[in-house]
């Protein structure tokens, strides 16, 4: 509750200064740089009084991998009331989004496009959550720009508390949603794949505008400001960006087998399946992509493909070929041959970046992808701590999984100050 009042002071705070700012920025129409621009922006910048608990933290010590602030990072990290303080409950935002002028404002959200060139390139997210609103929020706030569309899946199984509270923080913008038809996601089962797809089927039915696509969960976070993203993204010359890589043997037991889907387990029936429709050739993946939306139509109206998700929908963790395979169809937009030289390793494409337990170790061992995890393992994954962040800037990916504002804030924290921090340079430097 404590917590609850201070936000909410701070938040009466910061409406007054931001009313303010924008009085200034309506006074000065014209986009031109001059001394005042620190007064016109600044009310955009996160400031330590944004963060609960975190902002003890040196973030520019702790991006620049400096031990003592990292190792300071990791000790407030492994306490119970620092990371209790720094929790946002479901129940801020069902308030705080009450009059949603005074939520965007106090927690910063960009009202208008910071450039002409990403105004003219609008991007479509598909973001499938199940729950922690407050990773769900954050990640929102750190891409949310007016021009893009942002469609959102809740898995049909959540609580009825998060579904309300990312309803609550919907009803705010008229270019984020809620997707039209909610499914009920099984790990590795089919599911996946169909909450994306429904997405997708909204997105090209909403705007016939956005230029690319990129799906996220929850638990990723940006490495790189909208106008970065949109830059790295006309430079591909209309490709896509996914992994896409020859199918290890050991791994054709997928879909050379039958699966089912029982008591919301997917379960393994010694029944054979028929070989791939059109013989196409299986590639292997995962479940995060970007890629254009002539892939997208594709994906919605190629015949090969409409058959080869039927043919995939009864196979097991289809999200980690579906999309591959898709990449490597001749005559999909910005898709490559299905020769091998082609292949694309998910550290090479800039969809996602994820650090697996068994690929970490020192630098110059041959075994070793990328250095340690400075945080702690879900299922061989590392979620982040602040020790990453300086290796995850030095990355081309657009986004890194896994993040966790209840296991590790500071992290979050650092990630989204750094990028405002960026993405008002680089406004800076427009005008
Ligand atoms: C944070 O770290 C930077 C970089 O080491 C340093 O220059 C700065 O003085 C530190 N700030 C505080 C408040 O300790
Ligand atoms: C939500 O706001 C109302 C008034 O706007 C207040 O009475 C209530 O205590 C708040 N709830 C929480 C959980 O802060």
């Amino acid at each position: 509750m404590r917590l609850l009042k201070r936000r909410q002071l701070f938040l009466k705070l910061t409406v007054i200064v931001g009313s303010l700012s924008i009085f200034f920025l309506l006074s000065h129409p014209k986009a031109v740089w001059d001394p005042t621009y620190v007064f016109r922006y600044s009310w955009l910048e996160y400031t330590d009084a944004d963060g609960g608990s975190e902002r003890v933290c040196n973030c520019s010590a702790i991006l620049r991998g400096e031990r003592e602030a990292v190792d300071q990072a990791k000790i407030l990290s492994i306490s119970k009331d620092f990371l209790k303080n720094a929790l946002i409950p479901d129940e801020y935002y069902i308030n705080a989004t009450q009059d949603c002028r005074v939520f965007k404002q106090s927690r910063k959200y960009l009202t208008f496009p910071l450039s002409q060139e990403e105004e003219d390139f609008p991007l479509a997210y598909s973001m499938v959550v199940h729950h922690k609103v407050q990773n769900f929020e954050r990640l929102l706030r750190a891409i949310y720009t007016p021009q893009n569309y942002y469609c959102i899946h809740v898995d049909k199984k959540s609580d009825a508390s998060v579904l309300s509270a990312v309803n609550a923080i919907i009803s705010c913008f008229p270019n984020v949603f809620m997707v039209s038809k909610s499914v009920s996601v099984v790990y590795a089962g089919w599911p996946r794949v169909q909450a994306d797809l429904n997405c997708m089927a909204d997105l090209i039915e909403m705007s016939t505008k956005w230029k690319y696509f990129i799906n996220l969960c929850g638990q990723d976070f940006p490495l790189k400001t909208n106008l970065e993203i949109v830059r790295m993204l006309r430079s591909m010359g209309g490709g896509n960006s996914l992994e896409s890589e020859q199918m290890a043997e050991g791994k054709k037991w997928r879909f050379s087998h039958v699966h089912k889907i029982v008591d919301g387990n997917i379960k393994w029936s010694g029944e054979a399946k028929t070989p791939p429709p059109f013989n196409l050739p299986i590639l292997s993946g995962n479940a995060y992509i970007v890629v254009n939306r002539g892939y997208i139509h594709s994906v919605l109206k190629d015949k090969r493909i409409l058959a080869l998700i039927e043919w995939a929908k009864d196979t097991y963790s289809p999200d980690e070929f579906l999309w591959a395979t898709i990449q490597r169809i001749p005559g999909v937009p910005g898709s490559t041959w299905p020769n091998e030289k082609y292949d694309t390793s998910d550290i090479n494409a800039i969809a996602r970046l994820v650090k697996w337990q068994w690929h970490e170790g020192s630098e110059g061992s041959l075994q070793a992808v990328y250095p340690k995890c400075q945080g702690n393992h879900v299922r061989s994954i590392c979620v982040y701590g602040a020790g990453d962040l300086q290796w995850l800037l030095l990355n081309r990916h657009l986004f890194a999984n896994k993040f966790d504002a209840d296991t590790d804030p500071i992290a979050i924290y650092c990630l989204e100050k750094y990028l405002r921090q960026k993405a008002l340079a680089e406004l800076r430097y427009q005008h």
